[in-house]
């Protein structure tokens, strides 16, 4: 597929999925949503990728739904689309990683984007925020339940309710991001944390990904068995054999997925 609103390359095992609509600060029209769906779909599906990195441009990972193409929709128009819904879909499906590397704006369903990812890395311009409100609407693809659940409830409606926005110290400070570089070493350290995780066994690092989640969908009774049982799983595979073995041996393991 030839992409028109997104840059795709692929290194060292990991995709880089840049979102590419400067002139529109990357807001997120169908066209993009469809093209970043199939990017993901593609990377998740493709053997050579084992990480996936999600960005944007410095001054914007994304300002937001589009405005633009939004404005004039009814609602028989957006209920019968299901506006939003197919298109973010195989994010959530992609069982591989995906790291959202976050510079300037992340508003709305930039910021709802990035919160779908696996963890944000920031550069300290990134400013997070769900303006909604100021367009007599609200967060539509997961805003005001993953805001809640990372940053707590009261800072999550201040955000909701205010539309303020969150600088990079204070989304670190609330457990929204995972950690946060100067603007110039955002993406090298994207880069390494998804070489990294490359490094490792793809089974651990799907079962991690499975049960994180699952963290987020379950009672902690639930989860625990859930994570115990994935824990014991892994004692059926190679890899745990040579990330022990390697261990012992004092050197190096050498995963093969197995
Ligand atoms: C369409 C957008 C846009 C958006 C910016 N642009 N955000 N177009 N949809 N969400 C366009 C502007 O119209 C402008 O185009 C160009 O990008 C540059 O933006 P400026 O406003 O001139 O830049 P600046 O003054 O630097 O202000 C940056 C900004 C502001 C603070 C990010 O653009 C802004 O407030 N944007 C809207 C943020 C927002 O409300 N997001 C939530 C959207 S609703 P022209 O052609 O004029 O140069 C949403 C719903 C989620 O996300 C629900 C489910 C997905």
């Amino acid at each position: 597929m030839a992409y028109e609103t997104i840059v795709v390359e692929v290194e060292d095992s990991v995709a880089l999925i840049r979102l590419n609509r400067p002139e529109a600060l990357n807001a997120l029209n169908s066209r993009l949503l469809e093209e970043l769906a199939a990017a993901v779909s593609a990377a998740d599906s493709n053997d050579k990728v084992r990480c996936i990195i999600l960005t944007g441009s410095d001054k914007a990972f994304a300002a937001g739904a589009d405005i633009r193409e939004m404005a004039d929709k009814s609602f028989v128009d957006v209920f019968t689309e299901d506006l939003f819904t197919i298109s973010t879909e195989a994010i959530l499906r992609c069982r591989k990683p995906i790291v959202a590397a976050v510079s300037g704006y992340a508003l709305g369903g930039g910021c709802e984007l990035a919160m779908m990812c696996d963890f944000i890395i920031a550069s300290d311009t990134a400013k997070f925020g769900q303006p909604e409100i100021n367009l007599g609407t609200m967060a539509g693809i997961g805003g005001s339940q993953r805001l809640t659940r990372f940053v707590g409830k009261s800072k999550s409606m201040d955000m909701h309710l205010t539309g303020r926005f969150m600088d990079a110290s204070e989304a670190e400070r609330s457990g929204l991001v995972s950690r946060v570089v100067p603007s110039a070493k955002l993406l090298p350290e994207a880069m390494a944390a998804a070489r990294k995780i490359a490094e490792k066994s793809a089974i651990s690092v799907m079962a991690v990904k499975e049960a994180v989640n699952r963290s987020y969908e379950t009672t902690l009774r639930e989860g625990l068995l859930f994570e115990r049982r994935l824990f014991h799983a892994l004692f059926a595979t190679e890899d745990q054999k040579e990330g022990m073995g390697a261990f012992l041996e004092k050197r190096e393991p050498q995963f093969r997925d197995r």
